[in-house]
């Protein structure tokens, strides 16, 4: 477990998860979230969070590696995982380029950035490197004024792998040169105008890069005194011709033949025997299936090229030839070979006559002369000369071969042609400074590697040494500037593999050169000399298995195994000898030209094999590249979609290993590792020390050596510079450690504090929010105990005015009920005597009435007599007068009979009057004014009875009521007489008392049912004139009863 698992929030670097066999897996940079005992929640520079065993956390994450650094050698920790990661992050943001030293590493963007406009060339133009941030300009740009200040040579070194961009950085390198340097002459034009046609004839789509380069180039650009482009020469390295006879899937041949097919006048096309677009018409352009690329337009490339040839000054005639001998090659592709047997001997017959016209034709040979030396071979046994048949399979692979130098031979040819146009040494100027730019293949491994590879590698191996001693050189020149003893200092070079396979006597190249020219040779006789010679040492790897034919060798950038089939084959690098001698006779000028002068048949093992003349190139570049300043370029490829924004960690790791990047790392790592400025070294470790003034008044390296004296060993190797102290990795593990420690007791204490007053400041709340509890706890209690308690008193008052008015109203009632049986006993008696009096007048009454009547009978009669005689009298008269008016009726009432009757009547109303004399009584409402208490105006309608006791007022009314007929009054209703109360009736009104305590609001539930079942109690103690205890009246009985409860401690805080 490391010290910075603690450290929340720190940067880490995490162990790669899940990646028990990946070579390329690295550690990542992460973010810690959470830390348990045994394992850390992080998260990664995506933002996903996961957890990892807690020992899986290696370190924490130095300043510089998590801000980002223009110069990698600025790192605190150069390893491969922050190199990658600072590579990853820059890229994110679009920062393709960033330097590690004098190298820059260039990410291939897949985009077009707007970043090598005008702008950008005035901007770097005469600036130093560290001034503005990295740019291919800056490395272009220093290479120029480091030219034109020393007067020494400049070389700019880019390497990566295929579809890096190594071919775009040269021309991006060549475009500043042309556009700081010149004053815009033809010479720059012509530089500039190479690249299209050597891109044409040596560049080809593959599954990687739609324009890869199947060569290698070293183009020097020479400058006067005053810094003008003077001229240029290109050198050209091992290009691939298997790729004109054969391609893999998805690839294609050089694009010059399908721009040629495409670009062609239809005329021209005839005189060349072609076919219109027609690439799939021809076996040497079809095998890939792949014909057309998108976004590239063939036709117009061709237009660009022939344009390019004109600037180059190529004759007509020489582009001309240069296109037939490519329909040739075409022609030659598309021949078709019979097997036949001459003399018991496997022959083969070139049936094809149209082709091999054509081809004959466009060689300036003769179809025969083609198709012999196609068929044949002429060999010289003891100085005879003999002629053998080959087989179909032999012709066909002859052809290819043929095909191939061919070919091999056109693009020599044009790159000689563009040199002599571009390298124009004038005659007495004395030699100039020059700027080369390699663009080169880098380190290749592939699941089949063949002879090609090795040479690519051992290319590689030359330059990864001249690498590793230039940076050793500019490690050893910073310790002379710092006044550092670097003696002790020991690092090892590749320079025992490059002594393996090209440099010691009996190496690979040696022995596959030695076994192509031996008659008897073949890729396993050379496989087995090659395990002889070298099967004991540690940097040669044989396969696991003796069945396996492969060999292997222990490359700075790992191992890679070779396969050695077809390796003499393709060292020899030569076609047929009866061919040979067919093109010498031939009318193609041209054709003769471009083939070295022939060799006599004895002089052949002489002639240079292909592995010889890559190795003197080579060793002639090496001898440049030495003589020169270098600048290192390497070129990265993010993924193999050529897609933009899309970092593959695992691709990049490998390219940077192969890059041999981490050189840099280990010579450091050889000599002192660590490095700080005085003052950056006082800043991060002053706290070592205790109380140190600020830092700004401080003798930085004296308290640097103050800080390395007390806390490193006396034993401890380490060195102070003029400006810098070196450190080795254990004494700035141990500073590390150091600091570690003392920051982690210091977040620690900080913490300890600021815990303190957060819990502090949570305690006060919590006592706060307690208290308030209290407060409204306590002031709710009091309340509905003085509530209770109120309620009680007013019972009480209650009970005790309720016993006070019931005495008063038992008293008044037994008044009442005497006064009453008195009334009564009189007014029975008063109506008794009245009834006795009436009846007594109704027989007087009827008595008169009945003499009355019988005076009135008698008066009838008379009348009746009286009127029947005045009745005959008058109709005697009338009789004999005028008629009269009827005789009136008998109407008028009797006055004595009316009156006797209405007297009759009214009498018995007159007593009924009487009688509501004592209701009128009923309305005496004095006696409420006594009570005055609240709650018992019930009763006081009863006392309402009270005001019968003014009697005088019934009596006077009584007395004084005469009969007045003439007055009759409306009868009220019948009022309740009976004043009289009753046992039920009192029990009534107790209730009503009660039930009004039983309605009063007495603050919850239990309370009211325990008021009704108080007041029973109290009626009960009333009646049994029993005293209420004042307890009861002031608590419910459910609180009287309850058992006491006991206040908690913590309420009390
Ligand atoms: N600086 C750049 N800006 C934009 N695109 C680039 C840049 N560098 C490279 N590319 C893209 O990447 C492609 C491949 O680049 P380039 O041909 O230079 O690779 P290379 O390293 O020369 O590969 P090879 O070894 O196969 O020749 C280019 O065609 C271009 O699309
Ligand atoms: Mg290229």
């Amino acid at each position: 477990m490391t010290n910075f698992q603690n450290e929340l929030g720190e940067c880490v670097w995490v162990k790669p998860q899940n990646a028990v066999d990946n070579e390329f897996a690295v550690p990542f940079g992460a973010r810690v979230i959470r830390t348990e005992k045994t394992r850390t929640l992080i998260a990664n520079d995506e933002g996903k969070q996961f957890w990892v065993p807690a020992e899986d956390v290696l370190k924490s994450m130095h300043i510089t590696s998590q801000q980002g650094v223009d110069d990698m050698i600025t790192l605190g920790d150069l390893q491969e995982y922050a190199i990658l990661r600072n590579l990853e992050m820059r890229y994110e943001k679009r920062l393709i380029y960033t330097y590690t030293g004098s190298m820059l590493i260039a990410i291939n963007p897949y985009q077009t950035l707007p970043i090598y406009t005008n702008r950008e060339v005035t901007q770097y133009r005469g600036k130093k490197i560290s001034e503005l941030p990295p740019h291919i300009f800056a490395i272009s740009d220093n290479a120029f004024q480091q030219l034109k200040r020393d007067r020494t040579n400049q070389c700019i070194v880019i390497s990566g792998e295929s579809g890096a961009g190594k071919t775009e950085s040269t021309k991006l390198i060549l475009q500043y040169l042309a556009a700081i340097s010149g004053k815009h002459s033809w010479i720059e034009q012509q530089i500039i105008e190479a690249n299209p046609i050597l891109e044409a004839f040596g560049n080809a789509k593959t599954v990687r890069n739609d324009n890869s380069s199947r060569f290698g180039k070293y183009i020097e650009i020479r400058f006067t005194d005053a810094g003008k482009i003077q001229g240029a020469n290109i050198e050209q390295y091992l290009l691939e011709k298997s790729r004109i006879v054969a391609q893999s899937r998805d690839e294609r041949n050089y694009h010059i033949f399908y721009c040629m097919l495409a670009g062609l006048s239809k005329p021209e096309l005839t005189r060349l025997e072609l076919l219109e677009n027609s690439s799939t018409k021809y076996h040497y352009l079809s095998q890939g299936g792949c014909l057309q690329l998108d976004g590239k337009n063939d036709a117009k490339d061709f237009a660009d090229i022939r344009a390019a040839m004109k600037v180059l000054s190529f004759a007509p005639e020489e582009v001309w030839c240069i296109f037939s001998l490519l329909a040739a090659i075409l022609h030659l592709g598309n021949m078709q070979f019979t097997a036949t047997v001459v003399q018991n001997m496997d022959a083969t017959e070139a049936t094809d006559v149209v082709n091999l016209q054509r081809v004959a034709l466009l060689l300036g040979v003769s179809k025969k002369a083609l198709a012999t030396a196609l068929t044949q071979k002429t060999i010289y046994v003891h100085g005879e000369r003999v002629v053998t048949s080959l087989s179909r399979d032999m012709t066909i692979e002859g052809r290819d071969a043929f095909a191939k130098s061919l070919y091999g031979a056109i693009f020599i040819r044009i790159v000689e042609r563009i040199n002599m146009t571009i390298d124009t040494k004038e005659k007495l100027s004395k030699a100039l400074n020059t700027i080369g730019v390699l663009d080169i293949f880098g380190f290749e491994n592939f699941s089949d590697n063949s002879f090609e590879q090795l040479c690519i590698n051992y290319a590689n191996e030359n330059l990864q040494q001249f690498f590793v001693r230039h940076i050793f050189k500019m490690e050893q020149a910073e310790y002379e500037q710092e006044s550092i003893k670097w003696q002790h200092i020991d690092f090892k070079d590749n320079q025992e593999i490059l002594d393996l396979i090209g440099m010691k006597s009996v190496n690979i190249m040696s022995l596959i050169d030695e076994e192509s020219k031996f008659p008897k040779g073949t890729d396993n006789t050379l496989l087995e000399k090659l395990h002889v010679q070298h099967g004991n040492r540690s940097i040669y790897v044989k396969p696991k298995s003796n069945q396996a034919a492969l060999f292997g060798i222990r490359h700075y950038a790992g191992v890679v195994m070779y396969n050695p089939n077809g390796f003499l084959e393709k060292n020899r690098d030569s076609f047929s000898m009866d061919l040979r001698e067919m093109i010498s006779k031939s009318k193609n000028k041209f054709l003769v030209d471009i083939f070295p002068l022939q060799l006599p048949y004895d002089t052949m093992k002489k002639q240079l094999t292909l592995s010889v003349k890559f190795r003197n190139s080579l060793d002639l570049l090496m001898r440049t590249l030495s003589a020169a300043h270098p600048f290192f370029i390497r070129c990265i490829k993010p993924n193999e979609h050529k897609k933009p924004n899309l970092f593959d960690r695992e691709l990049c790791v490998r390219q940077l290993r192969y890059s041999g990047m981490m050189e840099t790392a280990r010579i450091r790592h050889a000599g002192y590792p660590i490095r700080h400025s005085y003052r950056d070294f006082v800043e991060r470790y002053c706290l070592l020390l205790p109380k140190l003034a600020p830092i700004r008044t401080l003798d930085c390296r004296q308290v640097t050596e103050d800080i390395c004296k007390q806390l490193l060993t006396a034993t401890a190797d380490y060195q102070f510079g003029r400006t810098k102290v070196f450190l080795k990795d254990v004494d700035d593990t141990y500073l590390e450690k150091e600091r570690a420690r003392i920051v982690l007791k210091s977040i620690i204490a900080i913490q300890r504090g600021f815990r303190r007053v957060l819990f502090r400041r949570q305690l006060c709340r919590y006592r706060e929010a307690a208290l308030t509890i209290q407060k409204v706890w306590r002031g709710y209690k009091q309340r509905r105990d003085f509530l209770i308690a109120r309620q009680g008193f007013h019972r009480l008052g209650a009970c005790i005015a309720q016993k006070h008015l019931t005495l008063h109203f038992t008293r008044l009632r037994s008044c009442v009920t005497h006064l009453q049986a008195h009334c009564r006993g009189y007014l029975a008696r008063r109506a008794f005597k009245m009834r006795q009096q009436r009846h007594k007048d109704l027989q007087a009454l009827r008595a008169s009435e009945e003499l009355l009547v019988r005076q009135a009978k008698e008066h009838q009669q008379a009348d009746r007599e009286r009127q029947s005689r005045l009745g005959a009298n008058a109709a005697v008269v009338a009789a004999a007068t005028a008629p009269k008016p009827p005789p009136r009726a008998v109407s008028t009432p009797n006055p004595i009979v009316t009156q006797a009757q209405i007297h009759v009547r009214e009498r018995p109303m007159n007593m009924m009057n009487g009688m509501n004399g004592v209701n009128g009584v009923n309305g005496g409402n004095g006696v409420n004014g006594v009570n005055g208490g609240n709650g018992v105006n019930g009763v006081n309608s009863m006392n309402g009875v009270n005001g019968v006791n003014d009697v005088n007022g019934v009596h006077s009314v009584i007395t004084t009521t005469k009969i007045e007929p003439k007055q009759p009054e409306k009868q009220e209703p019948t009022a309740n007489d009976d004043n009289y109360m009753d046992e039920e009736s009192s029990k009534q009104i107790v209730d009503d008392v009660f039930g009004f305590l039983d309605e009063a609001d007495v603050s919850s539930p239990p309370v009211v049912s325990n008021v009704r079942a108080k007041s029973l109690m109290f009626e009960r103690e009333l009646r049994l004139k029993k005293d209420i205890p004042i307890k009861l009246l002031s608590r419910p009985v459910n609180y009287y009863e309850a058992p006491q409860r006991q206040v908690m401690n913590q309420m009390r805080l």
